[in-house]
């Protein structure tokens, strides 16, 4: 027998990349990963340092699903709409990839406008389905091209990925065009995904109430400064609960991050403080950099920057020099190779990302 045989892989894990993370160098400024500067509320710190001494949170114990639902209670909450089907996952990752599980089979198709999130790509692919991809307008503002996406749609499109504010291009999506969508492809759910909509103008979960087929996912890890511990949700119409529970593993969020989320929520002054400091240092980031390349307006917590005629790849290195890591978005599919974002970080640091950038282009 050949001990040495490999078990055949599926075919579609051989068409994806890796996930590839913002990088992070020991030492340096990292403002590649879209994190939040101030890190999680010290109230969360405390919450948890308090459960586990306590002994009031057992780590022998699976997670209790009244946590579970004092969470989900607390967001709708959040929300403050009349939303009250929510739904939690190890992240947006992971409610994404629940989501794409129950809609995506082999040669359903998927809308995604791209320069964008690569997961949405990567899932659909694993599942069988078939990315369609459809490149925003170079109109300044990379407009999402409504018309083009309802076009490209047929019977078997099942997913409309809509990154808003979107990732790494930094707008939003207007309300209007959301409509549209939703009304023009009855077939498909509309995923809005607001990761970073606390940052934003405004938000688009009122949708979730009006349409069947339009749900919001939002996440722990930006405003509330909590990617380490993997917490994200999804305000869904009341029919997905029971598809989603049933396909979502089971327990992926821990209990730890549980009560954290929870904390988090409790503590409105943190959060102020986090979008007050993304803001302005958004604004000083847009103006400082401005005559020097083309920076993109944003809505979320970090800018797109035009380096051309320099290549985004040699200006992300020469950074990485002076001890700054922004990400290099030529991995982004429909990027091209000149386009650097850089996260927003604590003052200091966007002072020295402007020194620095003003050396490198
Ligand atoms: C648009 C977008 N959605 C989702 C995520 C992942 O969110 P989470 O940390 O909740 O999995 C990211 C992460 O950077 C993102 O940019």
């Amino acid at each position: 027998m050949n001990t040495k045989m490999r078990v055949p892989v599926r075919p579609a894990v051989g068409k994806i990349e890796e996930y590839k993370p913002g990088k992070l160098v020991k030492g340096a400024i990292k403002l590649s990963s879209n994190e939040n500067p101030l890190g999680p509320s010290p109230e969360v710190v405390k919450a948890i340092i308090k459960i586990l001494e306590s002994g009031d949170l057992k780590l022998s114990v699976y997670p209790w699903e009244q946590d579970e639902d004092t969470l989900r209670a607390e967001i709708a909450r959040y929300l403050g709409t009349d939303v009250e089907t929510i739904v939690i996952g190890a992240g947006i990752d992971g409610v994404l990839d629940t989501l794409v599980k129950i809609f995506i089979g082999s040669s359903d198709e998927a809308l995604i406008p791209i320069p964008t999130f690569s997961l949405y790509e990567s899932l659909v692919t694993i599942a069988g389905g078939i990315p369609q991809y459809i490149p925003r307008k170079r109109d300044g503002n990379f407009t999402i091209p409504v018309d083009e996406l309802i076009s490209a749609s047929n019977d078997r499109t099942r997913i409309i990925f809509l990154g808003s504010p979107n990732n790494p291009t930094g707008n939003c999506i207007s309300e209007d065009k959301v409509r549209k969508l939703a009304e023009s492809v009855p077939t498909a759910m509309v995923v809005i995904d607001e990761a970073y909509v606390e940052f934003a103008d405004s938000s688009l979960v009122n949708l979730v109430n009006e349409y069947e087929n339009v749900l919001v996912l939002r996440t722990f890890s930006k405003a509330f400064g909590l990617a380490g511990l993997r917490v994200g949700y999804a305000a869904i119409p009341e029919w997905l609960e029971s598809p989603y529970k049933k396909v979502a593993i089971p327990f992926s969020v821990n209990s730890i991050a549980i009560k954290a989320a929870i904390a988090a929520l409790g503590d409105k002054d943190h959060l102020r403080r986090s979008i007050e400091l993304v803001k302005s240092g958004r604004e000083f980031l847009e103006d400082n950099l401005q005559g020097l390349s083309k920076v993109y307006p944003s809505q979320a917590n970090f800018v797109l920057v035009d380096v051309s005629p320099r290549k985004s790849s040699e200006v992300c290195n020469t950074l990485e020099k002076k001890g700054i890591t922004v990400r290099d978005c030529s991995s982004f599919r429909g990027a091209g190779d000149s386009f650097i974002r850089i996260s927003v970080g604590t003052r200091e640091q966007n002072e020295k990302v402007v020194e620095a950038l003003k050396k490198s282009v």
